[in-house]
C-alpha cells in the first residue's frame, strides 16, 4: 500500500485529498497518515494542508523497493524487488533465493556489497549510500551456449538508462562495460547455472558507479561515476527503473529470434570500439585490428592488419584500446 500510495502522490502534481487516497486505496484516513508518516521517516518530503491534502515535494535518494516499484513500468522486471542494506554480493544473495524458487524477472538490489565480485574473479567496490549493485534473475528458454548473448543486452539496456537520466554520453565498451568520457562506470558480471542444453537460470550483475566521488588507488585512473562525469547526484531508482524497461524491451527482441539481429544496430551505435584500433589479448597471444561492429551472436568483428575478419568471442578474449583501458 505504501508503493500505491508513493505512486499517486507521485503521478499528482498537486494536492491529493486524504478523501481520495482513502478511496483508491481502500484504506481507513488513519491508514493513509500512517503510511505518509513512514515515507517522510525514509526521507520523503510531504506537505499536508488542512482542506487541500498532501503533496509531495521531495524524493530521497534511496533504493528502496516501494520507491523502485513507485517508478517501474514494466510487466515481468522487478516484480518482486528484495532490497538490503548490506549483503555480501547480490549475485550471490539472487543464487540463494533461486535455490529455493527461481521467479523470472526478480531484483535484489543492496545498498552497499561486502565482497562484491567483478569478472575474472577481482573484486568490485561496492561502498554504501552511492551505488547501484543490483542482480536480476532470467529463466530463459534458451541453448546454454547463448546465454553470454544476454550481457551485450544488460550493456545496451544500461547505456540508454544511463544517458535518458544523466544526458552522459555513456557508451559500450564491448562486450558489456559502460564508459563516460574513457572511463569505466559500469560493469556488469552474468553468471549461468545450467545442464548440458538446457538453461537452469541466469544472474545478469549490474555495479553502477552512481554517486561516488572517489575511488580506492587500484581503479582511480580507470574508473569514474556518473556523478563526477555530470556534476551533480543522480537519482539512483529512476536509473534502475529505466533500466528495467529497456531490458524488457530488448530482452523480448533477443528471445524473440534468438540471436542479437533486432539490437544490432542500436548496439552499434554505441559501441565506442566501433573503427578503433583494439589489442586482442588472448592467453600469451596479443593481436592488433580494427573493430568494426558486431555479428548477430554478439562476437566482436575485428579487421587485422593482413585484412581479414576475425569474429571475436567474449569469452575467450579481452580487448583493449591500443592506447589505454577503451
Ligand atoms: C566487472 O568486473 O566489470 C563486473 C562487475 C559486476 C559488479 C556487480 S555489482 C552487483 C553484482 N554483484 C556482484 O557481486 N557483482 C555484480
Amino acid at each position: 500500500m505504501r508503493e500505491e500510495l508513493l505512486k499517486m502522490l507521485k503521478e499528482t502534481e498537486n494536492y491529493i485529498s486524504g478523501q481520495e487516497l482513502c478511496e483508491r486505496l481502500s484504506v481507513s484516513r488513519t491508514a493513509v497518515w500512517k503510511a505518509v508518516n513512514s515515507l517522510k521517516e525514509v526521507g520523503y518530503e510531504i506537505e499536508a494542508v488542512t482542506n487541500k491534502g498532501y503533496r509531495l515535494i521531495s524524493s530521497p535518494d534511496v533504493l528502496l523497493s516501494d520507491e523502485i516499484k513507485s517508478l517501474l513500468d514494466t510487466e515481468w522486471f522487478g516484480k518482486e524487488i528484495i532490497y538490503m542494506e548490506e549483503v555480501d554480493s547480490t549475485n550471490n544473495e539472487i543464487k540463494r533465493q533461486a535455490d529455493k524458487e527461481i521467479v523470472h524477472g526478480m531484483l535484489v538490489i543492496s545498498d552497499s556489497q561486502t565482497a562484491g565480485r567483478g569478472r575474472r574473479g577481482r573484486n568490485w567496490n561496492s561502498p554504501p549510500g552511492t551505488g547501484i549493485w543490483m542482480s536480476h534473475l532470467l529463466k530463459p528458454d534458451l541453448e546454454p551456449s547463448k546465454a553470454s548473448m544476454i550481457t551485450l543486452v544488460a550493456a545496451l539496456a544500461c547505456a540508454k538508462a544511463i544517458r535518458d537520466n544523466t544526458g552522459l554520453d555513456a557508451l559500450i565498451k564491448w562486450p558489456n562495460d559502460i564508459v563516460v568520457n574513457g572511463h569505466k562506470v559500469v560493469g556488469i558480471l552474468t553468471e549461468l547455472s545450467a545442464e548440458m542444453d538446457y538453461i537452469n537460470y541466469v544472474v545478469v550483475g549490474i555495479g553502477i558507479n552512481a554517486n561516488m566521488t572517489e575511488f580506492p588507488e587500484e581503479i582511480k585512473t580507470t574508473a569514474t561515476s556518473l556523478r563526477m562525469e555530470c556534476g551533480h547526484a543522480v537519482h539512483r531508482s529512476a536509473i534502475v527503473a529505466s533500466y528495467g524497461k529497456y531490458f524488457e524491451h530488448y530482452y523480448n527482441k533477443f528471445i524473440s529470434a534468438s540471436n542479437l539481429g533486432g539490437l544490432r544496430e542500436e548496439y552499434e551505435e554505441l559501441l565506442v570500439n566501433k573503427g578503433r584500433a583494439v589489442l586482442i589479448l588472448g592467453s600469451g597471444s596479443e593481436e592488433k585490428g580494427i573493430a568494426t561492429g558486431i555479428n548477430d551472436m554478439g562476437e566482436l568483428l575485428v579487421e587485422g592488419e593482413d585484412g581479414q575478419v576475425k569474429n571475436i568471442y567474449a569469452g575467450e578474449v579481452s580487448v583493449r584500446g591500443i592506447y589505454g583501458y577503451v
